[in-house]
């Protein structure tokens, strides 16, 4: 992963982003599921998982994450793990992420579904969701325009496949896909400076290198010219697109019938 959390404005300004993950938990059937929370952030969907009466414990890479899911949710089992290169010892009746795939490079992406794959029980679920295909192009968009327009080149640093692509990824690793959606989600942001902000928040990488002031000069850019497009009645939208679905791990009884 390309970013470094902060964890307390992660939950103050962006919660709509693990808020959002509730109804992804719909998709998970049967009870009292054990369940692996892969990239659980915070813990607040962990916790919600929990609530539903799963034995749910969450796993994310950012130290900082952890700290902040232990100390919300002392109860619960949090552990520290590469999305792509872990492995546990019991393995899980379903593996759930929200929001968390995007942030990983194509080229991992089948070294990703492997370890869910292996982190399952024969007849695991799969269930996901994170940015799929245009997500934020807008944004993107313009802020390629302000890099370009200051000689620089932008590089969009997120993963964001079509419903082709990834259930293909999907059925390489083994996995049988049972539903997949690609979904547009507009999403508020906090505050007059919202765009900027979510800029500053989730656009690291492209600016790593470039002196700060040229840096706010291209956000504040990119914002005016989205203005027409993303602002409306006092507040900012961003051009969420989502990704969702659902995966199962074959049961071992199953043959190669088609
Ligand atoms: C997302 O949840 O889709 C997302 C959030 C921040 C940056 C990129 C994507």
């Amino acid at each position: 992963m390309n970013i470094q959390w902060d964890a307390e404005t992660y939950a103050n300004d962006f919660s709509f982003v693990y808020q959002y993950g509730h109804s992804l938990l719909d998709l998970i059937e049967g009870e009292n599921q054990s369940i692996l929370d892969l990239g659980c952030g915070n813990g607040a969907l962990t916790n919600a998982l929990a609530s539903r009466g799963h034995r749910a414990e969450g796993m994310d890479a950012s130290g900082e994450l952890l700290c902040a899911a232990r100390a919300n949710y002392p109860d619960l089992h949090f552990t520290q793990g590469d999305a792509v290169c872990f492995r546990v010892e019991t393995p899980y009746d379903a593996v759930f992420s929200n929001a968390v795939f995007h942030w990983i490079e194509r080229e991992r992406q089948p070294a990703l579904t492997a370890c869910v794959f292996d982190a399952l029980k024969p007849g695991g679920q799969f269930v996901f969701e994170f940015g799929g295909y245009g997500n934020n192009a807008r944004i993107h968009r313009a802020l390629q325009s302000a890099f370009e327009a200051r000689n620089r080149t932008y590089i969009m640093p997120f993963y964001f496949p079509k419903i082709g692509e990834y259930t293909s990824l999907l059925e390489q690793g083994g996995f049988l896909v049972k539903s997949a959606l690609l979904l547009d989600r507009p999403t508020k942001l906090k505050g007059r400076d919202g765009l900027r902000d979510w800029i500053r928040m989730f656009v690291k990488t492209p600016f790593a290198g470039i002196p700060q002031e040229l840096g706010e000069e291209i956000i504040r850019s990119a914002a005016e010219e989205l203005k027409d497009d993303l602002y409306k009645d006092g507040a900012w939208y961003a051009d969420y697109v989502r990704l969702r679905g659902k995966a199962v791990k074959p049961p071992l009884s199953e043959g190669t019938f088609s």
